[in-house]
């Protein structure tokens, strides 16, 4: 854990990043770190072909990035994105803070500079999957279920 003591960054505070941490609004995330981040939470392996050609289709990505120490490389610690038209409808996707950095305030960041970033657009509605047990951090950002009972739904391509 590189972050010290208990950081948090709010929507409004003008509290500086701590040196150790950037944000990067860039497409050009390198696959090979989304693939390491994703699978430190347990989750499945992309190839890196497709990340790049996703994040480059998506409207807005945020990364945020650990400095590493001595010949370390910089480390992703936690990544959004979202997909949408820029004018009606946005989609939060692939939310995601290394383990090791989870409850220190990252997944705030990166929510409030993807919804910064949405909101440049103006778009009146913005709409997420949240895996069971995550609707806790989601609600901190004004997401709900839907009061009129509206639900999401899935169709798979089942040969791809
Ligand atoms: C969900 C996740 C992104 C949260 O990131 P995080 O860095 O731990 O979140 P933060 O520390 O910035 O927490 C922000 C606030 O949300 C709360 N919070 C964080 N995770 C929560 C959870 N699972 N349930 C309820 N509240 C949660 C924090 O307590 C904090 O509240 P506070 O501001 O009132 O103190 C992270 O746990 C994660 O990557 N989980 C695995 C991947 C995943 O499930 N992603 C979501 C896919 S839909």
């Amino acid at each position: 854990m590189v972050l010290s003591g208990i950081w948090r960054k709010n929507e409004n505070s003008k509290e500086p990043l701590p040196e150790n941490i950037s944000v990067s609004h860039d497409k050009a995330v390198p696959p090979q770190a989304v693939q390491e981040l994703c699978a430190s939470v347990g989750w499945s392996r992309r190839e890196p072909e497709l990340i790049v050609r996703a994040l480059q289709n998506s409207l807005a990505v945020v990364s945020i990035w650990a400095k590493g120490k001595d010949i370390k490389p910089d480390e992703l610690i936690g990544f959004a994105r979202a997909t949408g038209d820029k004018v009606f409808n946005a989609t939060v996707w692939d939310m995601v803070v290394r383990p090791d950095y989870q409850r220190a305030g990252i997944g705030r960041l990166v929510m409030c500079e993807l919804l910064k970033e949405l909101d440049e657009y103006q778009i009146p509605l913005v709409t997420l999957y949240a895996d069971p047990g995550t609707d806790g951090f989601y609600k901190r950002f004004g997401f709900m279920a839907d009061p009129s009972g509206v639900r999401g739904m899935f169709r798979e391509r089942i040969d791809y």
